[in-house]
């Protein structure tokens, strides 16, 4: 289609075909109503709440020549899967003004999206702004479509700043009209705990606020002196899980153990080792890092946790996402090795050493999660410490503290997820072993790097990653056989939030690059070197305006704007290209 009639749709679609014979709009207007077919009244609710806010337009129930309808067909399905759709204004398909015809409810409601980018960017705001008895105009074409990844995630790191409610039910609308499926919520760390625990409450009574907090990268001398906290209630949690559900994202908790724990052994110390250092001392970390203080192995850390996911597996329900992330990244191993009772652990397991003892760790709640028929998901240093005793094989890290990564992925339990981030090679690893995968190095698609070199960014941290660097991301390392590349079940962009202390610094990294990111993850693009940038860029022109509507504080192309500065406070950035790994 030519650049003047280029709908400039984002994520790309699969084909968009323009009626030759039939040039010209097709018009929402009073007369519009919304035809639901059986299973598609959620995508007609979000219809009428989103577009009939920002028309003006009533949307009744109706059929006939000038109706929305609203179908899941079976031979969609069969030709685009479950969450492929086949979106028509030019008449060619039935008798209604727009059809969309999903492979599943989330086709009907991914359709729907593409629908909204049709009608312009007035149409992504939540009031009207055009007079009575404008023409909602759409061009005639027939757009058929599907995602080219089942796992197309964001995760958000509340835990080192949190995100209040609203903003991630924001978070959430932005997701969508970015065709993002996969909220993964970062709920615990060293510098704060935020999700209700009904049975320990000093979980979020001491561990969801820090007296104060380190003002830029670690290595900053500067402090907000101001005390920073918050947490979700259970009821915030079923909210945000059920808003989520009704735009077919599912959330997926991350309890990050045994690292990354300061804030729980903050509210209670017996988590701690307590027999290395005095942990009723401790309090909620206050500066950025990977502190090294971390779980004790004991029966009563995983009691309690038993305890912790009881309640998470109740509050996000396995219909919704049968997948529960345990962190398992980055946790020191000094405490162990000074602890007289990890060491007899080590022992008593006979696991070899203290990369053995995490293995172990989190084998316990991959076996414990899927005695309840859920899946865990863990960062890639899970592939680490080799299988343990009866586990098979006998090979890898557990004798010998190398590692093992090659033989534990064998024996990690079956069903787990290996979140890649230090690169692709965890997930190579995990991928070849058989287990499935989501592709989130942090050389590609961490979005707290910084966007661009100049001394402007703020608080530059990590190498440059420019937008067009995020649309050259490929998720599928070349070179990986296909029966390992079918367990790459998609992609994930990571927002990490120890400098961005607000909404709009999170939206600062995230956008523009989270539209990048969405055209990698559902569009069926070429190889890296052969992606259209210039043809995305273009795009880009026509998807400000929406993002403007949507009001949301992107990186202008031209660079920060004054106030969206940090001069003065020190950030952490890498030189050159980001390694080849
Ligand atoms: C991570 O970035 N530590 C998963």
């Amino acid at each position: 289609m030519t650049h003047e009639t280029d709908p400039a749709l984002i994520p790309l679609p699969v084909r968009t075909e323009c009626r030759a014979d039939a040039p010209g709009y097709v018009a929402l207007d009073e007369r519009t109503t919304l035809d639901a077919g059986p299973g598609t009244h959620g995508t007609a609710r979000w219809l009428r709440t989103a577009l009939g806010a920002a028309t003006g337009l009533p949307l009744a129930d109706g059929t006939g020549p000038h109706a929305i309808r609203l179908r899941i067909a079976a031979d969609v399905e069969r030709e685009l899967g479950p969450e492929g759709y086949r979106l028509s204004t030019d008449g060619s398909v039935a008798e209604a003004a727009v059809v969309i015809e999903g492979g599943s409810a989330a086709g009907v409601f991914w359709g729907a999206q593409t629908l909204r980018q049709l009608l312009g960017p007035e149409a992504h705001r939540r009031a009207r702004v055009v007079p009575a008895g404008h023409d909602w105009d759409l061009p005639m074409v027939t757009i058929t479509d599907a995602p080219r990844f089942r796992w197309r995630g964001l995760m958000l790191d509340v835990a080192r700043h949190f995100m209040p409610k609203d903003d991630v039910l924001r978070q959430l609308d932005l997701m969508a009209a970015h065709k993002l499926n996969v909220l993964h919520l970062h709920l615990t760390d060293d510098q704060g705990w935020r999700i209700e625990i009904r049975r320990h409450p000093r979980l979020t009574e001491v561990g969801s606020w820090r007296a104060r907090s380190k003002w830029g990268h670690r290595a900053s001398p500067l402090w907000h002196e101001t005390p920073h906290g918050g947490h979700y209630t259970q009821d915030d949690i079923r909210e945000i899980v059920a808003y989520a559900a009704d735009r077919h994202i599912s959330v997926v908790p991350e309890i990050d153990v045994p690292g990354h724990s300061q804030a729980a052994i903050a509210a209670y110390p017996e988590l701690g080792n307590t027999d290395v250092i005095d942990t009723t001392a401790l309090s909620v970390w206050d500066t950025w890092g990977v502190s090294p203080n971390v779980l004790a192995p004991t029966d009563t850390v995983l009691r309690f946790y038993e305890g912790v996911l009881e309640e998470v597996l109740d509050l996000f329900p396995a219909e919704v996402s049968p997948f529960v992330h345990i962190g398992g990244d980055e946790c020191p191993k000094d405490q162990w090795k000074a602890s007289p009772t990890a060491q007899a652990r080590i022992r008593e397991l006979g696991v070899g050493d203290e990369d053995g003892l995490q293995a172990w760790f989190v084998r316990h709640f991959a076996r414990w999660l899927a005695d309840r028929g859920r899946r865990l998901v863990g960062w890639d240093e899970i592939l680490e410490g080799g299988p343990g005793p009866g586990d098979g094989g006998g090979v890898g890290g557990g004798a010998t503290g190398t590692g093992g990564a090659g033989a534990a992925a064998r024996v990690l339990p079956e069903g787990a997820v290996v979140s890649s981030w230090r690169g692709y090679a965890g997930g190579i690893t995990a991928a070849e072993a058989g287990h499935d995968v989501v592709m989130c190095p942090e050389q590609h698609v961490y979005l707290d790097h910084r966007q661009a070199p100049g001394e402007d960014e703020p608080m530059p941290i990590g190498y440059v990653r420019t937008l067009a660097d995020v649309y050259r991301f490929e998720p599928v390392p070349p070179g990986l056989a296909p029966e390992a590349a079918a367990h790459v079940l998609g992609t994930q962009a990571n927002v990490w939030t120890e400098v961005m202390e607000n909404r709009d610094r999170v939206d600062y990294q995230t956008h523009p690059r989270l539209a990048a990111f969405a055209e990698v993850a559902w569009s069926r693009l070429p190889a890296p070197d052969h992606r259209d940038l210039a043809g995305f860029e273009r795009r880009m022109t026509a998807h400000y305006p929406r993002l403007d509507a949507l009001g949301v504080a992107y990186r202008p192309p031209a660079g920060p704007r004054p106030w969206q500065r940090r001069p003065g406070v020190l950030g952490r950035p890498l030189e050159g290209p980001p390694p080849n790994v």
